[in-house]
């Protein structure tokens, strides 16, 4: 979609915004309804709003200018509660939503029965929890995907889907801007919060990760505790053969930033499996999925190891799965490696 790039006073006159581009994806199939529409517009909103909280925008409000109570003496929220109530009431109000699936929630939050919609929401509402008091880049995950049976009640049918189901899925990462990346699985494009108008305008379209990368990215103070084929990967980046050169090495800690620097500079992001947590870290249906199918939308891959992530059958909503994704030509190398020590 082409927009005219008409400026007057500094000001884009037709900026392609989030809810502009979804639109017209959404024109391309006749029997579309407008809620994938209604409910990514829901979802902008729970970003901007968690955005200018992360940004500590209304600091006297949050904390009251100094101590831990703000201004109407209530204990201050911390952002990560903030961040779900905002995700989960912008969702419930859009409609268009019957189950929702937050890493926050023990349990599946299903949406009353006056306001259900057809489709099925999972997120991580903050993502990167040792990083948020410390003000590093932090993101919000989502996958949208729609209710199996649209006339039935909401069972576990609809909210263990594998990702290969997946409608939609996306990040908003705030970094040193704001940007959300999404793909209705037609390619992944990106939206840079534009905070003098409030709206998520296209900055990155049809975006591409490379087919090899320079940087791994994982942590490295587990290496004891992982498999001999992880191991040997890492250690051959690190020192490779006579005439290949090292790769080097990157890792922030908040999967949303660490992703994101993948799909544009092209490289490998690790959460393997440990001794100690044989299944890894990282949540199948808020983090390892959603961030799987944007990869694999922007040309990169996604795999547990032993096969793809969008193939896992979910059993358990905070079920955990190892992840290696990125440039397809490292997850390669990477499963060579898998395959020749571990399997
Ligand atoms: P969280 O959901 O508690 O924030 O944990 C998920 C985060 C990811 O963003 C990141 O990739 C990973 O945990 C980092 O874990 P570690 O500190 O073990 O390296
Ligand atoms: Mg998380």
């Amino acid at each position: 979609m082409a927009s005219k790039q008409s400026q007057s006073f500094g000001i884009e006159t037709d900026a392609i915004t989030l809810q502009r581009f979804v639109l017209h994806e959404q024109r391309k199939f006749p029997s579309a309804t407008g809620d994938m529409t209604n409910l990514l517009v829901s979802l902008c909103t729970a970003f901007k709003a968690i955005s200018s909280s992360v940004r500590k925008a209304g600091l006297a409000q949050l904390y009251g200018i100094a101590g831990q109570t703000n201004i109407q003496g209530e204990e201050v929220k911390k952002l990560d509660v903030l961040s779900n109530e905002l995700m989960i009431n912008m969702l419930q109000s859009s409609f268009t939503t019957c189950a929702l699936v937050s890493e926050e929630n023990d349990e599946i939050i299903e949406v009353e029965a006056g306001r259900q919609g057809k489709y099925v929401v999972t997120f991580d509402p903050l993502d990167g929890s040792s990083n948020i008091d410390c003000l590093v880049s932090i993101g919000t995950i989502f996958g949208i995907y729609k209710k199996v049976n649209p006339d039935g009640v909401v069972d576990q049918k609809d909210y263990l889907q594998p990702g290969r189901k997946l409608v939609a899925a996306g990040y908003c990462l705030y970094g040193s801007a704001c940007m959300v990346v999404l793909s209705t699985g037609h390619g992944v494009n990106g939206f840079q919060l534009d905070p003098s108008i409030g709206e998520f305008i296209l900055t990155n379209p049809n975006m591409e990760c490379p087919k090899k990368g320079k940087i791994y990215s994982l942590n490295e103070g587990y290496a004891k505790k992982w498999s001999k084929g992880v191991s040997e990967y890492v250690r051959t980046r690190k020192f490779p053969e006579e005439g290949k050169s090292a790769m080097g090495q990157r890792y922030v800690g908040s999967m949303v930033a660490d992703v994101h620097r993948t799909i544009l500079n092209g490289g490998i992001f690790l959460y393997p499996a440990t001794t100690d947590a044989p299944n890894g870290k990282l949540r199948l249906l808020y983090e390892c999925n959603p961030m799987a199918f944007i990869i694999e939308q922007a040309g990169g891959a996604a795999t547990t190891g032993k096969g793809s992530v969008l193939d896992i059958e979910p059993h358990d909503i905070h079920q955990r799965s190892p992840i290696f994704l990125g440039s397809k030509d490292d997850v390669a190398e990477l499963l060579e490696y898998i395959q020749k020590y571990d399997n």
